[in-house]
């Protein structure tokens, strides 16, 4: 499995000083340079973390790829239009939320999804869905010509340990599964850290784990190039 790393609480760990440190920048180039083979970040339509220049400079910077989060908002698709990321993940976003929280409603929108993806998709851009593993879901993903889908790991990440966990994991199996038969790439990410990350070994054809609280946040004890390196091993 690859590793993306999200470096968006970087971002948010500058702006709390409002300067410019630490430096995304530096962060993603550490991040690559230790087995990231891709940097995510999230540019929300708030500029709460990520800043509209930060995503123009890594997209010079960046040796590996750049996935670009993003809501459904035509000013970020545009953009996303100009900078051409390697692949975009379209979110559902709330203003209010602390984080993203649940995935897109691809199956209650399909023609608004289609239809705002269809120009990033012409333009040569990988697009993923970030959906919850839902066959629901899955199966509107395929319609609309997006390539991957990342699956919303966050609730099998909350239910970890609990005899709630299986189920959760279940849901994320065979979503994969249904998703990978219908041609798309799987991915999954959020909430996975150094102990629960382990169970995505036991899905089948897993692409790519997006991860960032976890990795930062044992970045501030560790330093962000062990952090990295350590998911790293445990997922390769
Ligand atoms: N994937 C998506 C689509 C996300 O929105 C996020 C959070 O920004 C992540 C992965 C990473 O989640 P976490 O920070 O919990 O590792």
């Amino acid at each position: 499995m690859l590793l993306g790393v999200n470096i968006d609480h970087v971002a948010t760990l500058r702006n709390a000083r409002g300067g410019i440190e630490p430096s995304v920048i530096d962060a993603a180039r550490i991040a690559e340079e230790n087995g990231a083979t891709s940097i995510t970040t999230h540019l929300r339509e708030d500029r709460r973390h990520i800043k509209d220049e930060d995503v123009y400079t890594l997209t010079k910077t960046l040796k590996t790829k750049l996935n670009l989060e993003m809501a459904m908002a035509e000013d970020i698709q545009k953009i996303a239009l100009e900078i051409k990321p390697h692949s975009i993940c379209l979110v559902p976003e709330k203003r209010q939320e602390i984080t993203t929280e649940g995935g897109l409603d691809v199956a209650g929108q399909l023609d608004k999804v289609t239809k705002f993806i269809k120009p990033l998709l012409d333009a040569g851009i990988i697009v993923s869905l970030f959906i919850d593993p839902d066959s629901e879901q899955v199966k509107a993903s395929a319609k609309t010509g997006a390539q991957y889908i990342e699956m919303h790991t966050g609730t099998y990440s909350e239910t970890f340990g609990t005899e709630k966990e299986e189920a959760e994991f279940l849901k994320l199996k065979n979503a994969a599964k249904l998703a990978q038969s219908l041609g798309l790439t799987v991915n999954a990410g959020h909430g996975l850290n150094y102990e629960n990350v382990h169970r995505m070994h036991e899905i089948e054809g897993l692409y790519e784990l997006n991860i960032g609280h976890s990795i930062i946040s044992r970045a501030v004890f560790t330093g962000l190039p062990e952090a990295v390196s350590k998911m790293k091993e445990l997922i390769k």
